[in-house]
């Protein structure tokens, strides 16, 4: 459920109609929505009433400040991969206490940063990173709380780049390794075991994946308590839940709840969830301009002034974006590829799609565009990074302006020896 509807053949986001906010700020532009992003949240975290649990929401998936504020006034905690993120959620206000820093690729500058800040745990996922987590823990006064990032090789049944909890994957430690990881973290004088950790993928749609996931957690922490002594506090189940872009059915929050905690009764784990997509995802759409119409002789254009390095979805999953014509005009359909201006033939939002037959000029609305979009953006093709935009009421703000021309240069410069 989203706040993005039309009033008499108008899309609005709430109560603001889009063609105005495209009118004043210029195309394209991300435009999310207050209302849908509280709701959204609240849900997910309501879904689990009665469980002591923390939502750390994944900061990937979109980390413009107004939306991490949001979630930090909501009482929302972190779940970041990098030292960026940590910088972003700090000054959104969010304590080091409630965020979480996963990553196979955690540079010592990182953990510096994290350690001194004083995180709520590092998602450990190898042994070299555990080791050196200690050393510089050691170095700088400090114990690191953590958790090992089991992969309990399981498939999460999506697309293979976004799989991440199959042996094949990079990501966490085996259950064997995972076992060997904490005994050895109970004998390391600068780390203190606080959890378990696992993510195995992302836009899954089946509770099962999930369930069996957790089973094979809940058995390694039984198993280590009883055998090495070794105590959590924590279990953080990662993110994952799939959303509706097209005709997907994923579980509703309530369901994948249930899932979870049913796979977790009879522990006294307090849970900690990474929800990212299922939050932000559907709360935001792309809005973008057609430029010109074309007509070849296999197939029919709609080209627009979005393009792949604004919303990579597409071209690198193939996913599907619903495209909806901001302002209904009674037209017949047609099927065409809507294109962005980019040298690639990679490049393009929709393919093959029935859609409005959208004229230049027009604008249309990319659906389901709040995760993974401008965070994934670039500036390929020397362009711009477009604006993005939240919408409350009746009210809109600019929450992150439209790059020029000097940002695209700044911190270049020619060497001497060119001059
Ligand atoms: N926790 C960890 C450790 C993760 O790696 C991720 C996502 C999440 C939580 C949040 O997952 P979510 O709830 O959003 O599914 N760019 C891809 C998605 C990559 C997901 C990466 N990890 C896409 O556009 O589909």
């Amino acid at each position: 459920m989203h706040h993005f509807e039309y009033r008499n053949a108008e899309l609005y986001a709430e109560d603001v109609p889009v063609k105005a906010i495209a009118d004043a700020v210029g195309t394209p532009f991300y435009l999310y929505s207050h209302a849908t992003l509280a709701r959204h949240f609240n849900e997910f975290s309501d879904a689990f009433r009665g469980m002591d649990r923390l939502v750390c929401y994944s900061a990937k998936a979109n980390t413009n400040l107004a939306i991490l504020s949001l979630f930090s006034k909501m009482g929302g905690g972190l779940d970041i991969v990098s030292g960026g993120e940590l910088y972003r959620g700090l000054a959104a206000g969010i304590p080091a206490s409630r965020i979480v820093y996963s990553g196979v690729g955690k540079r010592i500058d990182e953990i510096d940063y994290a350690l001194k800040e004083g995180i709520l745990m590092f998602n450990v996922e190898s042994i070299e990173e555990l080791r050196l987590l200690n050393e510089r823990a050691g170095t700088l006064g400090k114990t690191a709380p953590i958790a090992l990032r089991v992969n309990p090789d399981v498939d999460p049944k999506t697309h293979p780049y976004i799989s991440t909890g199959l042996e094949k994957n990079k990501f966490g430690i085996d259950v064997e390794g995972a076992v060997e990881g904490y005994r050895l973290a109970k004998t390391l004088s600068h780390v203190q075991v606080r959890g378990i950790d696992c993510h195995i993928g992302s836009q899954i749609t089946e509770a099962t994946p999930f369930q069996d996931a957790l089973k094979s957690l809940v058995a390694l922490v039984e198993k280590l308590r009883d055998a090495a002594g070794i105590d959590f506090e924590y279990i953080d189940v990662g993110g994952g839940l799939g959303i509706i872009y097209g005709d997907e059915s994923p579980p509703l929050p309530e369901e994948y709840a249930r899932a979870i905690v049913d796979a977790l009764k009879g522990t006294s784990l307090k849970l900690i969830l990474e929800p990212g997509r299922v939050i932000v995802g559907n709360a935001g759409i792309l809005v973008t301009r057609v430029l010109y119409r074309k007509k070849g002789k296999a197939k029919e254009f709609v080209i627009v002034d979005a393009g792949m390095n604004d919303l990579i979805r597409p071209s690198l999953y193939h996913a599907y974006h619903g495209v909806q014509p901001v302002v209904k005009a009674r037209r017949n359909k047609v099927t065409a590829d809507v294109v962005g201006p980019i040298c690639e033939s990679g490049d393009f939002l929709a393919a093959d799609r029935e859609m409005a037959d959208l004229k230049s000029g027009e604008l249309v609305a990319v659906m389901s565009a709040g995760a993974y979009g401008f965070v994934m953006a670039s500036n390929y093709c020397s362009r711009l990074r477009v604006a993005e935009v939240m919408v409350k009421g009746d009210r809109f703000h600019v929450v992150r302006e439209r790059e020029t021309y000097a940002d695209l240069m700044r911190g270049e410069s020619i060497p001497p020896f060119l001059t």
